[in-house]
């Protein structure tokens, strides 16, 4: 694939598709990058925003929001997928989450649209820690559903070089690859090993999904979405997922990313540091 036309990159601001799109223009290679708030405006709650979207792209990236597996996602992605190969863009690479029974029906849609698909089934972000639980992770505290279930978290970067790879090379059409880090770690791991990276304690707290879903809300989840989540990492941490795959060698040749180097590369960012003074 020459990729002289732009990919359509949907979620370009989020974790992921702002690293496929960082890839992408590093490459040389012409991104629309789509969102809410990006310089390709793109709404999943507004149709009327896809096919401007869409026009010119030669292929796409799909990050839904908030999640494969709520109600009506799949309809959604669906229509999206349907009409973007109607539009001639017929290489799709899907984000996916893995134990996911509604982003199984999403997937099993995209691969039936009639695209030229790669699907991505992702375990949980390293990069949540340091992108999106921000706060409670500075002050120490990882307080979420989970208890002790092991699981193999991934780094977004791996997530994007495999994007990458399959927006570039056409061996990558019709793959599933179920992706994963290289180690299971339970959640109190998980903390540990962030708080060794800030040189600082860090504890892990289990709570419930409706305390979960409280705090997200307090930090700006819209309430519709944050009990649905809530209840969805509890359920994907059920122990559904503790196992790794060999989703990433199978892409790329090479072994994962590793946690603990994640965590000394976060922590080296500052994005941890607690700067404030208490006045
Ligand atoms: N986080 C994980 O551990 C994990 C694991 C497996 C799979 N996933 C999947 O990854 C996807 C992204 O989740 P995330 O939490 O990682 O996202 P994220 O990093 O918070 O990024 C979300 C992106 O979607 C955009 N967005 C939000 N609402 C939108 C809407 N209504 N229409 C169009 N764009 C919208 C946001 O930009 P704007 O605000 O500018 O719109 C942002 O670019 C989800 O499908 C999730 O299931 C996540």
């Amino acid at each position: 694939m020459t990729n002289t036309k732009p990919t359509l990159v949907i979620g370009a601001t989020g974790k992921t598709g702002r690293r496929v799109a960082e890839r992408l223009t590093n490459a040389g290679l012409p991104v629309k990058a789509a969102s809410r708030n990006g310089q390709t405006h793109f709404e999943w709650n507004d149709q009327s925003t896809w096919g401007p979207a869409l026009e010119g792209a030669g292929a796409a990236y799909i990050t839904y929001f908030p999640d494969l597996a709520f109600p009506g996602a799949a309809d959604t992605v669906e229509q999206f997928a349907k009409l973007a190969v109607s539009m001639g863009v017929k290489r799709l690479v899907l984000l996916s989450g893995r134990g996911e029974e509604g982003a199984r029906d999403a997937e099993i849609r995209v691969e039936n649209s009639g695209a030229d698909w790669t699907l991505v089934r992702a375990a949980f972000f390293n990069q949540n820690f340091s992108e999106t639980f921000v706060e409670s992770v500075r002050h120490g505290v990882l307080a979420m559903p989970g208890g002790d279930t092991v699981e193999p978290f991934l780094d977004a970067e791996d997530i994007a070089d495999v994007v990458f790879a399959a927006l570039l090379d056409d061996k990558h059409i019709g793959q599933l690859y179920e992706l994963t880090g290289p180690r299971l770690l339970t959640l109190g791991q998980a903390a540990s090993e962030l708080g060794a990276a800030m040189g600082r304690d860090m504890q892990y707290v289990p709570i419930t999904p409706a305390q979960y879903a409280a705090d997200l809300a307090g930090h700006g989840l819209p309430e519709e979405v944050a009990m649905p989540i809530a209840e969805l990492i509890n359920e994907v941490l059920d122990g559904r997922n503790s196992y790794v795959t060999d989703g990433v060698e199978r892409a790329l040749g090479r072994k994962p990313r590793d946690f603990a180097d994640y965590a000394r590369a976060a922590a080296a960012t500052g994005v941890w540091d607690l700067t404030e003074v208490a006045s």
